[in-house]
């Protein structure tokens, strides 16, 4: 569902790319992890896949069209859901709160349905004792299962996460490696998870090393 097309970026300096000449093709119902020292470009690449930035060499497509055709602030709404390392939830709303303006904000098919919101956020443990409670009161890994709920209440097909796990102990980290592999075997959704950890990416259904400026599937 989504590809790269001799894909490539830089910052500064053209001669020294991070990535070149990159074709992956990552498939709806699948779970994919992103591997690599820190520095090599996870993170960069992500931004390119997620729509926050463009290619500055070849195209990435979504379907049979390119994000520019899609137009990145539309495909950034309505494709693709976003589950940073720090959370990035609407501070000061609860995690219900989270749940109901992803969804209007997307206009996403259950908009305004706050049993459906109540049920994923119940099924990620996120019980009625907190789900009205400012988001900022909530441990990191609470934080992060409704990160997670968001994504799943929304309609975007894409769920790209960068080093989701990085904040959590072992126990949490298991929960939202659980919870991804769920959204893309139940959910039928394309899961792409960056992460430095080989025990978080053994979990993936595929695995891809970024190093020396190509991406390797692991075996
Ligand atoms: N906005 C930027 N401008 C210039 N260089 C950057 C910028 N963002 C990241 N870099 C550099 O690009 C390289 C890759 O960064 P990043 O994609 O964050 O790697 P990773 O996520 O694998 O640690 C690093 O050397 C980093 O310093
Ligand atoms: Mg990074």
């Amino acid at each position: 569902m989504l590809k790269t097309q001799d894909l490539g970026y830089w910052y500064q300096d053209k001669t020294q790319p991070l990535f070149q000449g990159i074709n992956l093709t990552f498939e709806s119902g699948k779970s994919y992890a992103i591997l690599g020292h820190s520095g090599t470009g996870k993170t960069t690449f992500l931004s390119l896949i997620a729509g926050l930035d463009k290619p500055k060499e070849g195209d990435i497509l979504l379907g049979d069209q390119s994000l520019k055709q899609i137009g990145l602030t539309n495909y950034r709404r309505h494709d693709v859901a976003i589950v940073f390392q720090a959370y990035n939830l609407f501070a000061y709303m609860s995690p219900m709160n989270n749940l109901l303006t992803a969804m209007a904000i997307t206009e996403a098919k259950h908009a305004g349905d706050r049993a459906y919101a109540k049920q994923i956020l119940n099924d990620l443990g996120i019980g009625d004792d907190l789900i009205d409670r400012n988001v900022q009161h909530l441990s990191g890994g609470q934080q992060q299962r409704v990160a997670i709920a968001r994504t799943m209440c929304c309609d975007a097909r894409l769920v790209v996460a960068d080093e989701p796990t990085g904040n959590l102990d072992e126990d949490n980290t298991k929960a939202v490696i659980d919870q991804f592999q769920r959204i893309a075997h139940e959910q039928n959704k394309c899961v792409i998870i960056v992460t430095h950890e080989p025990d978080v990416a053994a979990q993936c259904d595929h695995q891809y090393r970024l190093e020396n400026k190509q991406f390797t599937e692991l075996a």
